[in-house]
C-alpha cells in the first residue's frame, strides 16, 4: 500500500484531541495504533496526534513505538520571554513534537485569534522546524451570503505571505467549514471537493511553483468512520482532520485507512 492518493500525495490524517483525553487514554490509545500497525497496513500514511500539551512528554515514547507523530494544537510566535500561560516552537520540539496546528477556528473565534496572529506562529514553526496544519474555513453567515471563498482566500494569503520557500512537506492545509465542526453536520463530498479545488487554485495563484500540486489540502469538521470514505476520495481531498471521532483509536484508524 503506497498510501498515496490518486494525485501523489502522501494522505495525511490529523487527531485533534482538543481539550480531551488523559495520560492512561492516551497511552491505550497509542497501543491500539501500534498493535494495528504491526501488519504493516498503515505504511505510507502520515499520522498525527495532536493531544493536550501537558501530554506530549507523557506520550513521546508511545508515539514513537507506535509509528505516528505528535502535533501541538497551538503555539506562541515568540522565542522566550514575558509571555504568561504561552509555548515556543522550541518547547514544542524539546516535548516530542513535530507538528502544530495554526488558526483553528477555535482559536479564532473563541479566543480571538487574528489574521496577523496566525501568520506569525506559521512563520516561526515553520522556522523553527515544525511542520504546520494551517487550517481554514468560513461560518455558516459567511457560507450563506456566498462568500466563503473570499473568506477562506483571505485567511490562506494571510497565513503564508510571510514564507519566502514554502516546503509541501512541511505544510498542510485543513479546510475545516466552521459550521461543520463538533456539529455532527459535515460538508458533503462536492462541497468540500470543490473548496479543495479552489484552495488549490488559490496556492497555484500565491505560492511559488510546484507547491501547490504537492501541498495536502485535508477537511476538517465531523468526520467519522462512517462519512470518511466519501469525502477523503474526492478529488483534492488528501485526508483528514479529525476531532471528536479521534478520540476511540479505532474510528481514528478507520477514517485514516479511507481512501487508500
Ligand atoms: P470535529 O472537529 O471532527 O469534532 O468536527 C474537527 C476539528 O475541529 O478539527
Amino acid at each position: 500500500m503506497s498510501g498515496a492518493g490518486a494525485a501523489g500525495r502522501r494522505r495525511f490524517t490529523g487527531a485533534n484531541w482538543k481539550m480531551n483525553g488523559s495520560g492512561i487514554e492516551g497511552i491505550s490509545w497509542l497501543e491500539t495504533v501500534q498493535a494495528a500497525a504491526a501488519d504493516g497496513s498503515l505504511a505510507g500514511l502520515d499520522l498525527v496526534l495532536f493531544p493536550p500539551f501537558t501530554l506530549l512528554p507523557v506520550l513521546a515514547e508511545g508515539a514513537r513505538g507506535a509509528g505516528i507523530v505528535l502535533g501541538a494544537q497551538d503555539v506562541y510566535y515568540e522565542k522566550k520571554g514575558a509571555f504568561t500561560g504561552e509555548v515556543s516552537a522550541a518547547m514544542l520540539i524539546e516535548a516530542g513534537c513535530s507538528w502544530v496546528l495554526a488558526g483553528h477556528s477555535e482559536r479564532r473565534h473563541l479566543m480571538g485569534e487574528s489574521d496577523e496572529m496566525v501568520s506569525r506562529k506559521v512563520a516561526s514553526a515553520i522556522e523553527s522546524g515544525l511542520g504546520v496544519v494551517l487550517c481554514v474555513g468560513e461560518r455558516l453567515a459567511e457560507r450563506d451570503s456566498g462568500i466563503e471563498t473570499e473568506v477562506v482566500d483571505g485567511m490562506l494569503s494571510k497565513a503564508l505571505e510571510g514564507l519566502q520557500n514554502p516546503d509541501p512537506s512541511r505544510i498542510v492545509i485543513a479546510y475545516e467549514p466552521v459550521w461543520a465542526i463538533g456539529t455532527g453536520r459535515n460538508a458533503s463530498p462536492e462541497q468540500a471537493s470543490a473548496m479543495h479545488g479552489h484552495i488549490r487554485d488559490t496556492l497555484r495563484r500565491i505560492t511559488p511553483g510546484g507547491f501547490a500540486e504537492a501541498c495536502r489540502i485535508i477537511y476538517g469538521g465531523s468526520v467519522n468512520p462512517g462519512n470518511a470514505q466519501s469525502i477523503v476520495s474526492m478529488p483534492d481531498v488528501d485526508g483528514a482532520l479529525v476531532g471528536g471521532a479521534s478520540l476511540e483509536a479505532l474510528s481514528f484508524l478507520q477514517i485514516a485507512r479511507a481512501g487508500v
